[in-house]
């Protein structure tokens, strides 16, 4: 093995993870986690990793940025012709994967995925600052570009376009999704290797928690 990985290696003590201490709710359970993450000076809490398969069963994955837990479902923004939504709508089933290693303590989030609404993709559009707005029109996201210059002409096209709109319309290829879990595990570094998971499933619509193996 190459030394400059394998020396690496960090012991996890700073904390543990009870049956009795959590929530029996775990939305409940992943706003305390998330809310710690975010006291904790950690960057960008709310990022996430999104894995995706395609119709032919590749695999993808990519940072993404959690806006929002509505009802019950995990809502994030991207473009409706990426690479991940084309996977996305020939294939819903995604997983989510927080890490946050400042608390030793990573989340994975299964479920189906189902576009929001046109008004909640508008409502959200529009709290964005403008430079998003006219990012999201700007790029093709996913498509092979010629050259850096294309984003550049286009982003001068679309900023004078909409410089005088009151209101810039949000593109039909922008907007969000949600994720509703059929499965949430909570990870937690113990020492020895020997980590807590607590996996809560959805079983006849009853969240039921089980411990797994680290
Ligand atoms: C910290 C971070 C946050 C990101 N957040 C988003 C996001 O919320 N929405 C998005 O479309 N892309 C986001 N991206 C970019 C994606 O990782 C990815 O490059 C892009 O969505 C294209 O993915 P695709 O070609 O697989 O569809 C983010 C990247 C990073 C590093």
């Amino acid at each position: 093995m190459n030394d400059k990985f394998s020396h690496l290696r960090q012991n996890y003590t700073l904390n543990s993870l009870d049956e009795k201490e959590v929530s029996a709710s775990p939305f409940e359970q992943f706003h305390r986690w998330f809310d710690q993450a975010a006291s904790h000076a950690t960057i960008e809490p709310n990022a996430f990793v999104l894995s995706t398969v395609s119709k032919k069963g590749k695999p993808s994955s990519r940072t993404m940025l959690l806006k929002g837990v509505e009802d019950n479902g995990f809502v994030f923004f991207t473009n409706y012709e990426s690479a991940k939504s084309t996977d996305m709508k020939e294939n819903p089933q995604v997983s989510m994967l927080f890490l946050w290693l400042p608390l030793q303590r990573q989340i994975r989030i299964e479920g189906l995925v189902s576009k929001i609404s046109n008004l909640a993709s508008d409502e959200y559009f529009h709290s964005r600052p403008k430079e998003s707005q006219v990012g999201a029109w700007v790029s093709p996201q996913s498509q092979i570009i010629p050259s850096r210059e294309f984003l550049d002409e286009r982003w001068k096209h679309f900023s004078e376009k909409f410089h005088d709109a009151p209101v810039i319309p949000r593109p039909e290829h922008w907007g969000g999704w949600r994720v509703d879990p059929t499965s949430i595990e909570f990870w937690q570094g113990r020492e020895s290797r020997l980590h807590d998971r607590l996996k809560y499933s959805l079983d006849d619509n009853e969240w039921i928690i089980q411990r797994i193996s680290p």
